[in-house]
């Protein structure tokens, strides 16, 4: 009885998780539809001239989490590029965590 409990409450964590996990990668979406797509297209492939192609196999997306989170939050531009990042895409409430989430998000779309 005691072992069907405990194997219970971990399946019920385990949905708390990946409900949480469906809920940030749902609004990582709907952020980079409405903020970010404009530069990076929704197909990540970049509309405008110094934007980076992100489905490329060696692209920006193959730096780490914590460079790419940084970016983000920061800006970024790279030696001699025509436009810059705007520091975080231009929302300027986008938190720390919505940033990480996004690199979840970008990895696993392109
Ligand atoms: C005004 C256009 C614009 C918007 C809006 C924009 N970006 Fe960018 N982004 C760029 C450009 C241009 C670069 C490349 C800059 C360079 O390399 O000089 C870039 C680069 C990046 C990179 C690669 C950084 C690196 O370290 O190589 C990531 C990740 C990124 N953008 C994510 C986002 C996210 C997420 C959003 C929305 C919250 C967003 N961008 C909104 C123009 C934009």
């Amino acid at each position: 009885m005691k072992k069907q409990v405990s194997a219970c409450l971990l399946c019920f964590s385990a949905t708390i998780t990946n409900v949480a996990l469906a809920d940030s990668m749902k609004e990582a979406e709907s952020i980079y539809k409405d903020v970010c797509a404009v530069c990076h297209g929704i197909t990540g492939k970049g509309e405008l001239p110094g934007v980076p192609d992100f489905t490329l196999p060696n692209g920006r997306l193959s730096k780490s989490d914590e460079v790419l989170t940084d970016s983000i939050l920061d800006g970024f531009k790279s030696e001699g590029s025509p436009m810059a990042m705007p520091p975080k895409g231009g929302m300027p409430n986008m938190s720390h965590s919505q940033a990480k989430d996004m690199v979840k998000y970008l990895k696993s779309i392109f």
